[in-house]
Formats: structure tokens, C-alpha cells, sequence
């Protein structure tokens, strides 16, 4: 393979005439960190989801590795190798915390789901859906296999956070602090080992230490070569972590670099954090 993890060439995307991505390129190196910032509908997450598969382009390509995954739904781009956490935070609240990071493996079960290649196939959905009920009252000696396979994953992604969600492996995910759902959700993502992840505004809500927590968490991942791509408004946070930074203006990215440089980069004071400081000193003009 290239040096290109993730190649996204010209990506269009409007809702009713907005152009909310309009025409963007870039790429993510295995085991790079790619941060994109800017304004509020700048086109962050709308790019997220199109990479995901969360929702179609209208124009352009993405690329993992050699494969085109732009056509692709999200469940197949999670095959591929991307898993993603959303800017709300996602979690089932009935679920307890191990079954909420289990449930993101489901695309990937072989022995549990022996005829899944068919479950794309309208008419004939039936099948995996019997052969599923058949190995959940029967098993298999591999069916089995994997469900050893599925504990020993879900234990080591909640070793993670072992000291925020050890202790919480059968509480319902509702029960967990705010914070406490970010990191079972990150938990979820990572259990898929995904070649990219992906992460909208993972510490969104989190007060300063809970902040402090999830980075050096998210730099222990960078450690082990994860690619990451994440979008974050705490700019601290992503100059600590980012190797690149792509800076999003309506739709365009309007500067890209090493942080230190975006950073200091006139455009991008302007359109980000000049705005946001004249914005939280209360000067509009
Ligand atoms: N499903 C949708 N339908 C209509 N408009 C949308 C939809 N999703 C996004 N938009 C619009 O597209 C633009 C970009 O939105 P997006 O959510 O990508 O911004 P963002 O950079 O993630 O912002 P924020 O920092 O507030 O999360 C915004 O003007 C938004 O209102
Ligand atoms: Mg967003």
C-alpha cells in the first residue's frame, strides 16, 4: 500500500442548495493524527459522515487504501476498517456497558452469522436471519470460539478506561456519567481495531480534567500507530495531539499544516479563532 490511508479527492455535499462540503481534498497516512477544526457549519461533521458512510456524497471520491468506499454503506465501510464515534454521543441506554461496545462488532461476527453475505440480498434476508437463531439456541465449537474471541476484546477495550469503566462492565450504559458514555462509545469504536478512526468532538461536554483524561488516552492510541481523524473545537487538545491540522471554512478548507504553523496561520485567525475570541469578548464587528 501507498502512504495514503484515507484519500478523499473533490468531496461535494449539499443539503438544498448549501454547499456544506464543497469540493475538499485531503488524505490521512497510516498512523497519522488528522484534526479538522473550524466555526460552527463549517462542514466538519458533514465531512465525517461522508467519509463514514453515514450519508452520500454528491460529488467525488474516498478512498481506503485501494478501495473506493464512497458508493459503500457505513456497515460495509466498518468492515473495511473505519469506526466512528458521533458528535452527540451514541450509546443504548438499556444496554449495559460491555454490550454496548459488543454491539458494534456485529458486522464483523463470522462464525455467529455464517450466511451474513447474504443479508444485503432482499429476498433472501431470511437465511442469515435463521442461521443467526439457529447458532444462538444451538452454537457451534467455532460459534463458541468466537464468542471467547468477542470477551477477550470487549475486556481489553474496557482495560482502556480500566479505571473509569473497569468496575462498570454489567451496569446499564444510562447509569454512567456523561463522560463516562464518550469513553464506552470510543471503547465501542476501537473494539472494531479499526485502520481509521474517527471521532467527532469526543470530549464535547467534558469539564478540563475529564478532558486532560481522554488526551492522554487518545495519545496512548496515536502511541500504538492508530490513525485517528477528529474533528474538536478545543484547540489545545488538538495541537497536543494532531500531526496535521485541516482548518474548514463554508464548506472549504481554507488552510492545512503542522499546528504550530495552522495556528499562527492570518487566515485562519480570522475565520476561527479571531471569530471566536471577538465572539466571546462580545465584539461582532
Ligand atoms: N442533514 C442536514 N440537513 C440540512 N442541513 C444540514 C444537514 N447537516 C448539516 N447541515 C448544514 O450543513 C452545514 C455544515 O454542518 P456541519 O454539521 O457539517 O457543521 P460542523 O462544522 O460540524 O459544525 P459544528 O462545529 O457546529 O458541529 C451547516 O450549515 C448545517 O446546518
Ligand atoms: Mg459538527
Amino acid at each position: 500500500m501507498s502512504g495514503v490511508l484515507l484519500d478523499v479527492k473533490n468531496l461535494e455535499r449539499h443539503f438544498d442548495g448549501l454547499k456544506a462540503v464543497d469540493g475538499i481534498s485531503f488524505t490521512v497516512a497510516p498512523g497519522e493524527v488528522v484534526s479538522i477544526i473550524g466555526p460552527n457549519g463549517s462542514g466538519k461533521t458533514t465531512t465525517l459522515n461522508l467519509v463514514a458512510g453515514t450519508i452520500r456524497a454528491h460529488g467525488g471520491t474516498i478512498s481506503l487504501g485501494d478501495t473506493r468506499i464512497d458508493r459503500a454503506d457505513s456497515a460495509r465501510i466498518a468492515e473495511y476498517g473505519i469506526a466512528r464515534t458521533f458528535q452527540n454521543g451514541r450509546v443504548f441506554a438499556t444496554l449495559s456497558v460491555a454490550d454496548n461496545i459488543e454491539v458494534g462488532l456485529h458486522s464483523t461476527l463470522h462464525a455467529t452469522r455464517p450466511f451474513r453475505g447474504l443479508s444485503h440480498l432482499f429476498l433472501l434476508r431470511w437465511i442469515p436471519l435463521l442461521g443467526e437463531l439457529f447458532i444462538a439456541i444451538v452454537g457451534t465449537p467455532a460459534s463458541r470460539r468466537e464468542r471467547i474471541e468477542i470477551d477477550a476484546n470487549v475486556d481489553a477495550q474496557l482495560h482502556r478506561f480500566e479505571a473509569r469503566l473497569g468496575s462498570r462492565r454489567d451496569d446499564p450504559a444510562y447509569s454512567l456519567s456523561y463522560a463516562n458514555r464518550r469513553r464506552a462509545e470510543i471503547a465501542r469504536a476501537m473494539a472494531l481495531k479499526p485502520t481509521l478512526l474517527v471521532l467527532d468532538e469526543p470530549t464535547a461536554g467534558m469539564n478540563q480534567s475529564e478532558t486532560a483524561e481522554v488526551l492522554e488516552q487518545l495519545l496512548e492510541l496515536k502511541a500504538e500507530g492508530q490513525a485517528i481523524l477528529l474533528v474538536e473545537h478545543k484547540l489545545d487538545l488538538v495541537m497536543k495531539l494532531s500531526d496535521r491540522v485541516i482548518v474548514m471554512d463554508g464548506g472549504r478548507i481554507i488552510a492545512e499544516g503542522r499546528p504550530e504553523d495552522v495556528r499562527h496561520d492570518p487566515a485562519v485567525i480570522e475565520a476561527y479563532i479571531g471569530r471566536r475570541r471577538a465572539l466571546a469578548t462580545g465584539d461582532r464587528s
